[in-house]
């Protein structure tokens, strides 16, 4: 049985980082776990949250509150947790080659688990991270520590590049090449960064609404170059080309 190690810690403005020993299955970057937040029916529904990153006999996740589950999360004492996974599919992981990842907000969660599996493989890193401002930032060094090339933006300037992401990229991939390009964050952030390319292949993460999590449902559908696609069970991993961006909420 999962075991929630100890108290949720705030690792930066209404974001937490939770620890689960747990030995779950094999699991890839990108893939995610499905969380009970409460005890009784409120919410129903688990909640979904991308692998922050594994350890032997450790899951991590980290939650930003937005609402009452997440809220319930942050909350959680230290014991039993009721999470089943890894579920859905993962980022391609290549072997030495150049790569970018970009993330805005907690769409840079995934990202830290990739970067630890891509310098396993031997590859050259660059981070584009983004946040809102400051204080969203969360475990910044454990990102650097990972990647060869770390930037950092925020929307109002008050750390690292002010603006965003999806600019960021551009500058880079103007004039250079990688291998892949690696992006999860909000739909409008990942649709732009997507789209300035400029030829390197691009993996995103989507994170739109979810309910069962299982493929039962379809209430994760989204609009793909080859019809429509449950994210929960095709995803939430797709190609950058495939997804119609025009039909995702922001
Ligand atoms: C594949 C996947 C991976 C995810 N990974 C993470 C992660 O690593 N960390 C993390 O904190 N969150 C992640 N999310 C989002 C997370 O699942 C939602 O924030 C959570 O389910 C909200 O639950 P809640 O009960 O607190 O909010 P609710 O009470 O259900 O909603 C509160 C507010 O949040 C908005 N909201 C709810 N779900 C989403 C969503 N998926 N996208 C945008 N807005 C939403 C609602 O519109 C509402 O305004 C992920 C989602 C998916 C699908
Ligand atoms: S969330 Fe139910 S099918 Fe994907």
């Amino acid at each position: 049985m999962p075991v929630l190690k100890e108290k949720p810690r705030a690792v930066a403005r209404d974001h937490y980082l939770l620890e689960i020993a747990w030995d779950a299955g094999e699991s890839r970057p990108g893939q995610f776990v499905a969380v009970r937040v409460s005890e009784g029916t409120d919410p129903l529904l688990r909640r979904p949250f991308s692998i922050f990153s594994r350890d032997p006999g450790t899951v991590s996740i980290l939650v930003r509150t937005v609402g009452k589950g997440t809220g319930l999360l942050a909350l959680r004492e230290p014991g039993a947790i009721d999470v089943i996974g890894p579920l859905g599919t993962g980022f391609s992981i290549l072997r030495d080659a150049r790569v970018l990842l970009a993330g805005g907000g907690v769409g840079n969660a995934p990202l830290y688990y990739l970067a630890r599996e891509l310098k396993k493989t031997g590859c050259d890193i660059t981070c584009i991270y983004g946040a809102r401002s400051r204080d969203f930032i969360y475990l910044e060094d454990r990102y650097r520590e990972e990647c060869s090339r770390f930037i950092l933006t925020t929307d109002d300037g008050s750390a690292g590049e002010k603006g965003m992401v999806p600019d960021a990229a551009d500058r880079l991939l103007r004039d250079e090449r990688f291998d892949m390009v690696y992006i999860c964050g909000p739909a409008a952030m990942m649709k732009a960064t997507a789209a300035r390319a400029h030829g390197s292949p691009v993996e995103v993460s989507v994170e739109n609404y979810f309910g069962c999590g299982i493929g039962i449902c379809a209430g994760c559908s989204i609009e793909t170059t080859d019809g429509r696609k449950r994210a929960c069970i095709d995803g939430p991993v797709f190609t950058g080309t495939s997804v119609i961006w025009d039909s995702m909420p922001d």
